[in-house]
C-alpha cells in the first residue's frame, strides 16, 4: 500500500479532494500528476473550508509532503496566490512543497488563447486557465518549462520565440492587439525568485523516497472521462487523468505503483459541454444542484446533474484499474423517495453493456434504468456502515455489482468526521 493512485471516475468534481485529505493521514508524499487550475479540489476542516486548485490536497496535513509532477501545467499567478492563501491560514508551504523542475509554464497568451478559442462557435466550455493552449505549445515542444526560469538568458529567447508566433497569430488570425513581450518577460524573472525555492528533480526524489519505503498519493485532477485519450473527446481536458497518466506525469513507474483508488461520486455531474446520457433536466436535477452545492469549485458554474451511471463507471474501472472505491456525496440522495441508476444503454434499438466514447453516439444513447427505493433518512451523521439504514446498503450493494466496484471508503458529508470505511 506504499504508492497509490486516486483518480477522480466521472466527470470531475467527485470530491476528490475531501479524500486525498482523508487519505493523507496515512502517506507522507501527496503528489499532483496532471491537470492545472482547471482543478478545484475542496477540504472542509471544522469551519475552515479550502479550495486547492494547483497544490496537493495534502498540504493541509502538516506532517505531509507535497509534489507537483512534471504533468502538471503551472500558473505562476495561481500558484503563488495558492501560496499566500495557505499561509495566510498559518499553514507552513515552504519545506513542504516541490516542485518539477520538467512542469510547464503557464503563460498569458494560453490564457487568452483559451478564451478567444472559446468565444468562437463549438465551445468546449473549458474554465478558461490556459490549459489546452499549454499542452499545446508542450507538446509541439514550444512550451517554456520551470527548468527555463533558472537560466534567464534560455527564458528571455523562450519568450521572444514565443511572442513572435504568438503575437503573429494575435493580430493576423484573430484581430486582437499584440502582448507585451517585455512585461512578460519581467513578469516571469519576478516569478523565478519566488519559486526557486521550491524547484526539484522530481523523478528522483519520488523515486529515492519509495526506495526508503516511504508511502505516496498520486492525487488526479479532472476525471477519467475528462481524460484527452479515453474520455469523450473533444469534451476533455488537454491531459490523463486516468491512473496512467499518474506514470508519465510524475517519473514514477507503473512496477512501482500499488494501488489504484477510484472516487464515484453517488450520482454525476459534469462542468462544461458535452453528452451526458443521465443528465436531468427536471425538478430531480435542480434537487441535486441545490441539495449537492453544485456549482464549480473553481468558475462557480452550476454543474449539470444527473443519476448515477453504472455502465460510465464500469468502464472507468476497467481503464484505470481500480483496486477499491470511495463513494461520495451519499448523503445528498437522503431526500429522494425513489433512486434511478443507469445500467446499460439503449441505441437504434439494441442493448449496449459497454460505454461508448465517441459523442456522437454517447449524445443519442437511452440510458435503461433501474428504480431503487428511496431511504428518506439523514444518513450524514452516520459513522460506520452498520449505521447506514437498509436502503441505503442495498443502493451501494446494487452498484458495487453492476459498476464491478469494491466500495472501501463511504463519504456521508463534506467534513473530515462525515467519512468511513467499509470493513
Ligand atoms: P474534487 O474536484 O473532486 O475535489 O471535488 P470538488 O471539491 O470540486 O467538489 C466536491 C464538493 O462536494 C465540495 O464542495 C466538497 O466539499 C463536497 N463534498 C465532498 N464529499 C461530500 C459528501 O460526502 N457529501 C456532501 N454533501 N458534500 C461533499
Ligand atoms: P476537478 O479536478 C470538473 C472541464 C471543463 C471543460 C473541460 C475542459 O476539480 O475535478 P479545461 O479548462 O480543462 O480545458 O476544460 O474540462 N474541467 C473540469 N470539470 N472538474 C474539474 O477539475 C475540471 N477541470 C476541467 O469544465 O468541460
Ligand atoms: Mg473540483
Amino acid at each position: 500500500m506504499s504508492v497509490s493512485v486516486l483518480v477522480g471516475s466521472q466527470w470531475g468534481d467527485e470530491g476528490k479532494g475531501k479524500i486525498v485529505d482523508i487519505l493523507s493521514e496515512k502517506y507522507e508524499i501527496v503528489t499532483r500528476y496532471q491537470g492545472g487550475a482547471n482543478a478545484g479540489h475542496t477540504v472542509e476542516i471544522d469551519d475552515k473550508k479550502f479550495v486547492l486548485h494547483l497544490i496537493p490536497s495534502g498540504i493541509l496535513r502538516e506532517n505531509v509532503i507535497c509534489v507537483i509532477g512534471n504533468g502538471v501545467v503551472i500558473d505562476p499567478t495561481a500558484l503563488l496566490e495558492e501560496i499566500s492563501l495557505l499561509e495566510k491560514n498559518d499553514i507552513k508551504v515552504a519545506g513542504r512543497l516541490f516542485i518539477s523542475h520538467n512542469a510547464h509554464l503557464i503563460m498569458p497568451y494560453h490564457k487568452l488563447l483559451d478564451s478567444i478559442s472559446e468565444s468562437g462557435e463549438n465551445k468546449i466550455g473549458t474554465t478558461g486557465r490556459g490549459i489546452g493552449p499549454c499542452y499545446i505549445d508542450k507538446y509541439a515542444r514550444k512550451g517554456i518549462k520551470i527548468v527555463d526560469l533558472l537560466n534567464r538568458k534560455v527564458l528571455e529567447e523562450k519568450i521572444r520565440e514565443n511572442l513572435i508566433e504568438k503575437n503573429n497569430l494575435l493580430k493576423k488570425v484573430y484581430e486582437h492587439a499584440e502582448l507585451n513581450v517585455e512585461e512578460i518577460i519581467k513578469q516571469y524573472v519576478e516569478f523565478d525568485k519566488a519559486i526557486d525555492k521550491y524547484v526539484k528533480d522530481v523523478p528522483v526524489y519520488l523515486n529515492n523516497a519509495i526506495s526508503e519505503g516511504k508511502s505516496i498519493l498520486l492525487e488526479g485532477a479532472q476525471g477519467a472521462l475528462l481524460d484527452v485519450d479515453h474520455g469523450t473527446y473533444p469534451y476533455v481536458t488537454s491531459s490523463s487523468p486516468t491512473s496512467g497518466g499518474a506514470c508519465t506525469g510524475t517519473g514514477i513507474p507503473p512496477t512501482k505503483i500499488d494501488s489504484v483508488i477510484g472516487i464515484v461520486k453517488a450520482y454525476t455531474t459534469r462542468v462544461g459541454n458535452g453528452p451526458f446520457p443521465t443528465e436531468l433536466l427536471d425538478d430531480d436535477g435542480e434537487s441535486l444542484r441545490k441539495i449537492g452545492a453544485e456549482y464549480g469549485a473553481t468558475t462557480g458554474r452550476p454543474r449539470r446533474c444527473g443519476w448515477l451511471d453504472t455502465a460510465l463507471v464500469r468502464y472507468s474501472a476497467m481503464i484505470n484499474g481500480f483496486d477499491s472505491v470511495a463513494i461520495t456525496k451519499l448523503d445528498v440522495l437522503s431526500q429522494f423517495d425513489q433512486i434511478k441508476v443507469c445500467g446499460g444503454y439503449e441505441l437504434d434499438g439494441k442493448t449496449l453493456k459497454s460505454f461508448p466514447t465517441d459523442v456522437d453516439r454517447l449524445s443519442k444513447v437511452i440510458p435503461v434504468y433501474k428504480k431503487l427505493p428511496g431511504w428518506k433518512k439523514d444518513i450524514s451523521n452516520c459513522l460506520s456502515y452498520a449505521e447506514l439504514p437498509k436502503a441505503t446498503k442495498d443502493y451501494l450493494k446494487f452498484i458495487s455489482g453492476e459498476a464491478g466496484i469494491k466500495i472501501d471508503i463511504i463519504s456521508v458529508g463534506p467534513k473530515r468526521q462525515q467519512t468511513f470505511y467499509v470493513d
